[in-house]
C-alpha cells in the first residue's frame, strides 16, 4: 500500500460555508466528486484543497479546524470573490467547459473575460497548493475546473508527482477543436505526469486530440496506459472508472434507520412500484426526456395506471447559471402537466422534489425503489447508478440506465440500457422493468452488485496511484 500523503485539489470541497441569519454554517457539498473522494481522503493521511463556497470574510480557520478534527484529514481553502465565482466557476467552468465536454455545443459561451478569470483562479489554486505540500506528497488535481494548475505548479518549482483526473467526459476532436483556448488546455493537461479519464472512450478522445493538434507529440500504447512523449517529458494517460465505497453504502442500507425509513416508504406506496430518479439539477441528466418517457408509458400502457409512481428528486445546483434556471422552470411545468393529465383520486403519478436528501433518506429511497430510472444524455460516470446497486440489499431492484453514462461500460450487462433520446424505447423499458419476473430481477441485481463491490473506490485509488 502506498503511504505517501495525498494532496487532493478540487474546486468543490466536501463542505460549503454559508452565512445564514448572521451565523456561519457548514453544509455538505453535493455531487459525485465529493461522494467518491470523501472515503479516499479518510483512508489516507492528507489534505483536501478547494473552494469553501465563500469569500475571505468567513472565519475559515475555526470552521475548518472543527472539520479536520472530526474527519481525520485537513482542509486547505481557496476563497473566491463574487466576481471570480461568476467568471471562473459559473462562466468558464459551467457555461463553456461543462456543456462542451458533454457534447452540447449549442449551450456553450466563449467569453474571453471568463477565460482570463479561469487562468487567474487556476494560478491561485496552484499557489495555495504549493505552500501546503511537503516533499513526499502526491498532488492529485481533480476535474475540469482546474485543468491549468499543473503548469503553474511547475513554474513555482514544485517537484512532486502531479496527477490529474477528469470526472466528466472528454469530447471528440470535432468538438474540442471548437474551443478557442484548446491549445492552452491541451498543453496544460500535458504538464501532469499522469492524466486519468473515466472511460476508454474519453482516453481515446484525448489521445486523438493531442496527436492531431500537436504533430510532434509521440504516443505509444502500453498495457494499461498510453505513453505520450512531448516536450522532453513522458506523460501517462489511462482510464480509471471511478466508484463508491461499496461497503459503506451496503452496510448503511442494512441499518435500522434506513430499514425503518424504507419500510415507511413502502407503506406509503403500497401496491405500487416505486420508480426513482435522483439527479443534481442539470441539463445533462436528461430529466425532461425522462418525464416524457414516463408520460409515453402512461399513454401506451394503461394497465400501468395506479400501479407505479415516479419519485424524482432534483438536488439544487448552479442555480445562478441561466440554463439551470430555465431547466428548473421546464421541470416544474412538465411534472405539473403530466400529473394533471393522468392523475386520479388517490394517485398522483409523479412525486417531484426539488431539494437535497440526507444519507438515511437517500438510502431509504434507493432501498425501497423497485426501479431506478437513470437517463443522462451524457455523464462522466454517474454514481447514483452505483449507489442504487449497493443499496439494493434485497436484490430486487431493476436499473434502467442510459447507454451514454460512463457507468454503462461496467453495468451494461445487468442493467436495462436505454437511449434517452428515444422516448418510445425508454417508455418500453419502463414497462419491461415493471413487469420483469422476480428471478430475472434477482439475477441482474446480483451481477450489478458484484461488479460495484469488486470495482469500488478504494480499488480505483490503488489502481490510479500505482499507475504513477
Ligand atoms: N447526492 C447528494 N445530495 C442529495 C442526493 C444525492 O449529494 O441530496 C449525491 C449522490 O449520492 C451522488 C452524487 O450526489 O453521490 C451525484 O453523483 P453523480 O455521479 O450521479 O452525478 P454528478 O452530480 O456528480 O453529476
Ligand atoms: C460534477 C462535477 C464536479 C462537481 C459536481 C457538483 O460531479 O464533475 O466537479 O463538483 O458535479 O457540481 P458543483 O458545481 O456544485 O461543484
Amino acid at each position: 500500500k502506498d503511504t505517501r500523503r495525498l494532496i487532493a485539489v478540487s474546486n468543490r470541497l466536501p463542505i460549503v460555508v454559508k452565512e445564514e441569519d448572521g451565523r456561519w454554517q457548514l453544509e455538505a457539498g453535493a455531487g459525485g466528486l465529493v461522494t467518491a473522494l470523501s472515503p479516499v481522503l479518510k483512508g489516507h493521511r492528507g489534505m483536501w484543497i478547494g473552494w469553501p463556497g465563500c469569500d475571505e470574510a468567513a472565519p475559515l480557520d475555526e470552521l475548518v479546524g472543527r472539520f479536520a478534527a472530526e474527519e481525520g484529514y485537513g482542509l486547505g481553502t481557496v476563497p473566491l470573490t463574487q466576481e471570480e465565482v461568476e467568471e471562473y466557476y459559473e462562466g468558464f467552468s459551467n457555461m463553456t467547459l461543462w456543456p462542451l465536454f458533454h457534447d452540447l455545443l449549442g449551450l456553450c459561451q466563449f467569453n474571453p473575460r471568463h477565460w482570463e478569470a479561469y487562468v487567474k483562479v487556476n494560478r491561485r489554486f496552484a499557489e495555495v497548493t504549493a505552500t501546503r505540500v511537503e516533499e513526499e506528497d502526491l498532488i492529485w488535481v481533480q476535474d475540469y475546473q482546474l485543468m491549468l494548475m499543473g503548469g503553474r505548479l511547475r513554474e513555482l518549482g514544485v517537484k512532486n508527482p502531479l496527477a490529474f483526473f477528469l470526472h466528466i467526459p472528454f469530447p471528440s476532436l470535432d468538438l474540442f477543436r471548437r474551443l478557442p483556448w484548446k491549445m492552452e488546455i491541451l498543453r496544460g493537461l500535458l504538464e501532469f505526469d499522469l492524466v486519468g479519464f473515466q472511460t476508454l472512450r474519453d482516453r481515446r478522445n484525448f489521445v486523438a486530440c493531442a496527436r492531431e493538434l500537436l504533430p510532434e507529440l509521440r504516443a505509444e500504447v502500453r498495457r494499461r496506459t498510453t505513453l505520450l512523449r512531448w516536450d522532453e517529458r513522458e506523460i501517462r494517460v489511462g482510464h480509471f472508472p471511478i466508484s463508491i465505497d461499496f461497503s459503506e453504502f451496503n452496510n448503511h442500507a442494512r441499518s435500522r434507520d434506513v430499514a425503518d425509513a424504507a419500510w415507511y416508504l413502502h407503506e406509503h406506496y403500497e401496491n405500487r412500484q416505486l420508480i426513482l430518479g435522483v439527479d443534481r439539477l442539470d441539463y445533462t441528466k436528461g430529466i425532461p426526456e425522462r418525464l416524457l418517457a414516463f408520460e409515453r408509458a402512461l399513454e401506451r400502457y394503461p394497465e400501468l395506471h395506479g400501479k407505479m409512481n415516479l419519485v424524482q428528486i432534483v438536488v439544487p445546483s448552479r442555480t445562478q447559471v441561466p440554463e439551470y434556471q430555465l431547466l428548473k422552470d421546464q421541470l416544474d411545468q412538465l411534472a405539473g402537466r403530466i400529473n394533471a393529465r393522468f392523475g386520479q383520486a388517490g394517485w398522483i403519478p409523479i412525486h417531484y422534489m426539488f431539494r437535497s436528501l440526507d444519507r438515511v433518506q437517500l438510502l431509504a429511497h434507493y432501498r425501497a425503489a423497485e426501479i431506478a430510472l437513470i437517463t443522462p444524455l451524457r455523464d462522466g460516470m454517474n454514481l447514483v447508478a452505483k449507489e442504487y446497486c449497493a443499496a439494493s440489499v434485497d436484490n430486487n431492484g431493476v436499473l434502467i440506465l442510459s447507454e451514454f453514462a460512463g457507468a454503462a461500460e461496467e453495468l451494461g450487462k445487468g442493467a436495462v440500457l436505454v437511449n434517452p433520446y428515444d422516448i418510445d424505447g425508454t417508455a418500453e423499458a419502463i414497462r419491461r422493468a415493471c413487469t420483469m419476473e422476480q428471478g430475472e430481477r434477482q439475477r441482474r441485481m446480483r451481477m450489478l452488485r458484484a461488479s460495484v463491490q469488486r470495482n469500488n473506490v478504494h480499488r480505483w485509488v490503488e489502481y490510479f496511484v500505482n499507475s504513477l
